[in-house]
Parts: structure tokens; sequence; C-alpha cells
């Protein structure tokens, strides 16, 4: 390989193919730097990344192949490459790369192995960055020298700081096209710093460089006789890595799976979120709470005495405790908090916006439960750090919220523990991550409001009603005969002597829900309130009718989930949306054609017709009469 400094042309490290051990005893002892760059589109990331794996030498063959296939840019002769053309290969790369998630470059130096994650810096790929910077030790935020701070330099810092990357590069790009000028440079840090006290950033390190001509980013700059600080690959080559903090912490491990491969066996593997562990050691399951100790820590290599943070292990335990996929084992006598209700900052990161009361799937550590969010306290403007009133988070939008969880879970402030206090929100229709979140606190009345036992429960209810109760829940367009149907069999299921009770749209919006209008969001908390009531009724032993448009699935499926198994029954009032408009029994459909009805369902606003239901009646085949008679066969036909 190539050793001379200042070399202009780049070769590759040989050494692998000629000698494979040395090459390996060469690498492997070297630490491991995880950093991202960030900053706003025409910073210069691409440049500065291709002179970090340029002046570094040692891009490795098989990443130069790859880089080679994609783009067909960069031109190899005899182990040389250009660097214009090693620029635009990594920037065409991450072009096609940004769909799909963050390009991870890995370049080494004699002291050091890298891996860089190189986020577009466009606002709508603000998620890539959040990913890129979920596993970075630092940050290097780049600044065009003749733009200054700008919105997206504000809004990656304040990601940054919050994601807890403490270690952050200002990286004060361009010096070239501003004459080296040391008052330029000094003016952009100090409007920087006023930036970053704001956000609690403590501290960070300004470098002026230019990714073009390469100062002070492998070689000091003749051209900066002002600046004494150390070159960006100094500093790389010497934060802090591996961060040690963690093992002083008390001990967690998220369960990732149980290991049994015989009954004699049983393993429970997981990363060792922080502290360390011992055999003998006194631990509790959480969220269970039960305690024993460990017996073992097995290994390839033998059993373990002790394991820290950062390992991937296996325990055994001494006694037979339930534990499985999801639960925490923790320190005894350090257990961290169990809840289901928190506060969290939210990063929304999808183009449909956050649906207050509507379920998402919330991923914390090992675990996967269901969540629900509250309308935001408050969003905030990156810019003027303001705090904005706003009842929705839009893409991009950063905002603290109320959560709550279907389960109680255990879990750490995000700002103690990242692996135990982060989160992703998932939508439950089309799985996509919507939202990265990190927990604050525990609402205090999630611990304070337990569920009372009642001594006549719901079979008591049902059994002097001596009929099985349920819900059934009628959904379709505005006029497409959901009340006249349910009204019917409402009917006939009173004259059989059945106890029931009929929640109607137009009614419960005089009064429980008479604050909601007709928004996705107001629509999703309508639906929400009245499963909820629904649920209350069916406790006391009803069979409850509900006739709503209830347009989305993600809603009707969260009262089924409320619902015991077969106790939902979901009836699709399938009317064409010409045969309802033509019945226009309210006039509502002419008003919304006119423009004088905003959000009309079938017009304006979406209606996402059930994919499963227990029962589709099509309204232009059968009579009300007819439709009403198949949904008591229905309910009577439940064992
Ligand atoms: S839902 O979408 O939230 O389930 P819900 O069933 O409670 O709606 O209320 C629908 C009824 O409200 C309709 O039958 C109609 O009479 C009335 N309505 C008034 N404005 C609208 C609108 N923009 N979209 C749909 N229905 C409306």
């Amino acid at each position: 390989m190539s050793t001379q400094d200042n070399s202009p042309t780049y070769v590759i490290d040989t050494l692998i193919a000629e000698d494979i051990d040395a090459y390996l005893e060469k690498h492997q002892h070297k630490t491991m730097l995880r950093f991202i760059t960030c900053g706003s589109v025409d910073d210069g990331k691409s440049t500065l990344i291709g002179r970090l794996l340029y002046d570094s030498k040692m891009i490795f063959e098989d990443q130069l192949a790859s880089l080679e296939h994609d783009s067909k840019a960069v031109g190899t002769q005899g182990g040389e490459i250009d660097f214009a053309l090693l620029v635009d290969g990594l920037a065409a790369e991450r072009e096609q790369g940004i769909t799909i998630d963050v390009a991870y470059r890995f370049f080494a130096t004699e002291k050091r192995k890298f891996i860089v994650a190189d986020t577009p810096g466009h606002e709508q790929y603000t998620r890539n960055m959040v990913t890129g910077a979920s596993t970075a030790d630092l940050a290097v935020i780049l600044i065009d020298a003749r733009q200054g701070v700008l919105t997206q330099t504000r809004r990656h810092s304040y990601l940054v700081n919050l994601l807890g990357i403490r270690n952050v590069v200002l990286a004060v790009n361009k010096m070239d096209l501003v004459g080296y000028s040391a008052e330029r440079f000094y003016e952009i840090v100090s409007d920087y710093s006023a930036f970053a006290r704001q956000i609690g950033l403590e501290a960070f390190l300004p470098i002026p460089i230019s990714g073009l001509k390469g100062d002070n980013i492998v070689t000091r700059s003749q051209d900066t006789p002002w600046y004494q600080g150390p070159t960006l690959i100094e500093h790389l080559e010497t934060a802090p890595v591996n961060d040690t903090r963690m093992q002083d912490l008390p001990f967690r491990m998220p369960v990732q799976w149980v290991n049994r491969p015989n009954l004699d066996f049983r393993g429970f593997a997981g990363l060792v979120a922080s502290g360390s562990i011992a055999p003998g050691d006194a631990i509790r399951v959480l969220p269970s709470g039960k305690t024993t100790t460990v017996k073992a820590i097995p290994s390839f290599d033998g059993d373990l005495s002790r394991a820290v943070a950062g390992q991937s292990i296996t325990l055994t335990l001494s006694d037979e405790v339930d534990c499985s996929r999801g639960d925490i084992i923790v320190q005894a006598d350090a257990p961290c908090e169990v809840a289901d209700q928190f506060e969290a900052t939210l990063v929304w990161m999808s183009d449909a916006e956050m649906l207050p009361g509507r379920p998402y799937l919330l991923k914390v550590g090992t675990q996967t439960v269901t969540a629900t969010v509250t309308e935001p306290k408050y969003e905030v403007n990156v810019n003027t750090l303001e705090h904005l009133a706003s009842k929705t988070l839009g893409l991009n939008a950063i905002g603290v919220v109320n959560i709550s969880t279907d389960r109680q879970i255990p879990f750490e402030a995000y700002a103690t523990n990242p692996d135990l206090g982060g989160f992703i929100l998932i939508d439950r229709m089309t799985n996509a991550t919507v939202a990265a979140g990190m927990i604050h606190f525990a609402l205090r009345r999630s611990q304070n409001i337990h569920w009372q036992a009642v001594d006549i429960n719901r079979e008591a209810h049902a059994g002097l009603k001596n009929q099985k109760p349920a819900v059934v829940w009628f959904t379709g367009l505005s006029g497409s005969g959901k009340s006249t149907i349910a009204n019917l069999v409402e009917k006939k299921l009173h004259a059989m002597g059945k106890h029931t009770f009929l929640l109607d749209g137009d009614n419960v919006r005089h009064g429980l829900n008479r604050d909601l209008g007709f928004t996705d969001a107001d629509r999703v908390e309508n639906i929400r309130r009245v499963g909820e009531v629904a649920r209350l009724m069916t406790d006391a032993g009803l069979i409850v009718l509900t006739a709503f448009i209830s347009p989305f699935r993600s809603e009707r499926r969260m009262v089924r989930d409320l619902m015991a198994e077969g106790d939902f029954l979901e009836i699709h009032v399938n009317t064409p949306l010409e045969v309802a408009e033509a019945r226009d029994v309210k006039g509502l459909y002419k008003k919304a054609r006119s423009g004088q009805l905003k959000n009309f369902t079938g017009i304006d606003s979406p209606y996402e017709a059930p994919e499963a239901p227990e029962l589709v009646v099509n309204t232009t085949t059968l009579s009300a009469e007819e439709a009403a008679d198949r949904v008591v066969e229905l309910i009577l036909a439940r064992r």
C-alpha cells in the first residue's frame, strides 16, 4: 500500500490480498468510531466523505467495487482513482440509497476504524438522519461558510442532541470560498454557540475545513494559520468510543429470545444494555417482578465469569421463572420502572400526520406493544425553539406528547439509557415506521390508577340477562343504511327478549361527542370513545349495536382488539357511493358536492372498506328487512 502523504492519487490497501494474517493483525485491535455527517443539502457532505476516504488511503476493495458497480463513475487504473470521480460516485450511490435508508461508509486509518453514516440533507429525509444518528458516537455538522447556520443545521443539531450524541464537530466547510477568513469562521461559531446553548448542547469542536481542497481534514492547512485546533481526522482518531458510562449503571438486559435446545437447558439471550453481570448475582424479571439468581453465562468459549454492557450473552437462571422475549432482566435490588403511560418526545417521520387516539405499534428494546398518543403538549419550532400549540404532528415535526400503552412496560428515561428509553412507532396497517421517540418519564397517574376489581362482573351481568354480550359494529358510507338496519336488528332482538342498546353516530355526536367534528383526528377520537363506551356496555351484559361511518380500518381494529375473540361482529353495509348519493336522505351529499360541507366521507374524505368483516350486506340487492335478518342470524349463531 501507499504510505506517502499528500499523494495525489488514491491507492487501494492491497495487504488483504497479499497477507491476510498481517492484514487482520493490523486491523483487528483498532477501536471503531461510528459517526454521522449532517447538514443542509449543499454543505458538501459527499466531498467531505470522499476526502476522508481518499486521504485516509484505506478504502477497501469491496467497497470500491460496489461504488464502481453502482455508479460507473469511479475509474480505477492500476489501483488509482480520481478524487472528483470518487465524490461523484459517492453522491450517485447516496441518491440511489436514500429511499431505502442510510449509506454506511467504512474506512480506516493507522489508528482507528470508522463507520460513517452518510445521510441526505433534504428535509424530507430527516428520518434517515435519525436512523444514522441513533447508533453514532459522534456527529459532524457541516456548514457552508458562505451560508452560515441554516434551518437544517439547527434541526440536525437539535436531533443530534436529542438522540444523546455528546461529541459534536462543527465543520465549517468551503473555507476556500470565503478566502479562509478567520472573521467569517468566528462569526459562524458564535452564531452556532448561541443556538447550541439554547438546546443544551454543552460543547462542540469547530474546525475550519475545505472538503474540496483538503484543508484541515487529514493535513493541516497552510491557509488557516489562525486555527490551532486538531484536524478533523486527528479529532476522529482520538474522540472517545465505547462509552464506558453504560457499564457503571445497574444491570439491564432486554430478552431477545429464549434458547431451549432441550428440556435441561433454558438460556435467555440478549444484548447487555447497561451494567454488568456475573454468576450468582440476584436478578429480577420485569414486568413480572419475579426474582432469582444467575446460574451461568455460557458461551462458545466456555462459561464467562462476567459480562458487561455492549456484550451479547446468554444467561441461565437458578429457578424456572417465567421469562420470554420482550421481558427485561435487571439487577434485583435496582430494577427499572414499569409503567403504561409516559411523556415522550416524538420526531414524526411520515407523510401521514399523527392521529391522536389512533393505535400504533410501539417498539422499545425487544418488545412491541400497542400505543396511542395524545394531542401534542407542544410542537418545537427548531429555529426559534419556541413551543407551539399543535393538534397533531406532520412530517419532520418534533413534539412532546403523552403516550399510553396497552401493557405495562419496563423502561428507562432515554437520557439515562437510550436502549431502554428509545422507541419507534409503526403504523399497524402499512407497517411503515412513522416516528422515533424518546421517553422522558412515566406519568404518575399510571402508577396511581389501578383497575378496580368488582364482584358483580361481566359474567354476572350477562348471566342474569341470559345472553352473550357482543358489539355489532355497522360501518359504511353516510346514507348507506347503517342506522336503518341497526334499528331493525334491535327491534327483532328486543322482541326475542334480548337486552340491547343502539349507539348511533348522529345521536352520540349530539352529546358525548358534541366537541368533535369530521377531521381525520376527530373521527379517530369519535370512534375511540364509542369503542370504549360499547365495551363498557358489554361489561353490563348488553348486546351493543353501533352505527357509525367509522371510515378507518385502524380504529375499527382498535375496537375489535378491545373485545374478546368472537365478541366483535363487523357488518359492512356496502352501498355504492352513487346509490347513497342518489338517496341523499339528509341532503348532505348535495352540500358536499357544492363545497358547502368539507371533509365529507366518499367525497373529499376517505372510506376504507373492511377487509375481513363478519358480514357484508349489499343494500342494492337486499331489503333492509332481509339485511337485518342476516345480522340477527349471525348474532344468534355465536356459541
Ligand atoms: S365518523 O366518520 O366519525 O364515524 P359518524 O358516523 O359519527 O362519522 O357521523 C356521520 C354522520 O354525521 C353522517 O351520517 C352525517 O349525517 C353527519 N355528517 C356531517 N358532516 C359530515 C361529514 N363531513 N362527513 C360525514 N358525515 C357527516
